[in-house]
């Protein structure tokens, strides 16, 4: 099996849930609060871990207790934590408000995350080197993210990433060395400028992103399933519907899951279809990374 190794963010989440997200200027009474590990990067290395895949993660916590409860949480889930930084920052924070049909608004203070840069992706080039596939996503300082993608290509790995949140664009040197680029359609459309609604306007915006040298376009478009484009495929593979009480690391999941299918050398088309299965089940429960379903849940 593939190593897989993650760098990214790691959050304390906040979630409170309520009928419905307040109007600027507006007070309403929400139903219920809970502190949950998340932040994308380590959903994704927790997705990974808990699916069975073997993970490193690297990434900055600070030194107080979310710190400690991040870094036993993802050890808790499978990942090895050995490599992450410890920062004179406080841990990064997530304020997440979820609605009563499971949709979700998210603002994030950084906090440590700040601290998972090129120094400190320099000093971990080893963790690079020992693996085979890496997964990143954009909460952590662009400069970091782009270098350690860049040099990731020149070792001859494969590169995952998870353009979350979505910046006005990535440079099309970085683009060029993507082996996966994985948007949702409104990441999709606030990288390429081009509306993402129907199935010709994402297949047109993947192809804008192929034709900068990215190898292939995985757009999730929630229960739809995902949108497939490279040189061979332009398809949809579909999800499966569930009744969803929290969207809340769905697109992590997805990310995770389809890097372990991809490290058990899965065909596309199977680590999609094994990706939107663990995305459809994490939907169905609360939170971020206590969401995510084990292998032995997923029955494939
Ligand atoms: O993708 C979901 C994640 O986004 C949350 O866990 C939150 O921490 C933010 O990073």
């Amino acid at each position: 099996m593939a190593k897989i190794l993650v760098a990214g963010s790691l959050n304390m989440d906040l979630r409170l849930t309520m009928k419905k997200m307040p109007l600027a200027g507006e007070t309403i009474m929400g139903d219920s609060i809970m502190y949950n590990p998340g932040g994308k990067g380590a959903n994704q290395a927790a997705a990974a871990a808990k699916l069975g895949g073997d993970v490193a993660m690297l990434g900055s916590v600070g030194k107080d207790g979310f710190g400690d409860t991040l870094a036993e949480s993802l050890a808790g889930c499978g990942a090895d934590v050995s490599m992450l930084k410890r920062a004179d920052e406080p841990t990064g924070m997530a304020t997440i408000y979820v609605d009563e049909n499971g949709r979700n608004s998210i603002v994030v203070i950084a906090g440590a995350n700040g601290c998972c840069d090129t120094e400190y992706l320099k000093a971990s080039r080893k963790a690079l080197e020992d693996c085979e596939i890496l997964m990143m996503q954009l909460e952590t300082p662009f400069d970091g993210v782009w270098y350690f993608v860049k040099e990731a290509k020149a070792l001859g790995k494969t590169v995952i990433l998870n353009p979350a949140p979505a910046p006005d664009s990535v440079p099309d040197d970085v683009l060029a060395c993507v082996d996966w680029f994985t948007p949702n359609e409104t990441e999709l459309a606030k990288l390429t400028k081009m509306n993402c609604e129907s199935v010709e306007e994402i297949k047109a915006a993947a192809e804008y992103l192929l034709a900068k040298g990215v190898g292939h376009v995985l757009v999730t478009v929630g229960s739809r399933g995902a949108y497939l484009c490279d040189k061979e495929n332009s398809c949809l593979i579909e999800g499966i519907k569930v009744k969803a009480v929290d969207t809340t690391a769905a697109g992590d999941t997805f990310s995770g899951a389809f890097a372990v299918a991809l490290s058990e050398g899965k065909a596309p088309a199977d680590a999609i279809a094994f990706a939107n299965k663990a995305a459809s089940i994490s939907v169905t429960r609360p939170g971020a990374q206590g969401s995510i379903p084990t292998r032995d849940e997923m029955g494939m």
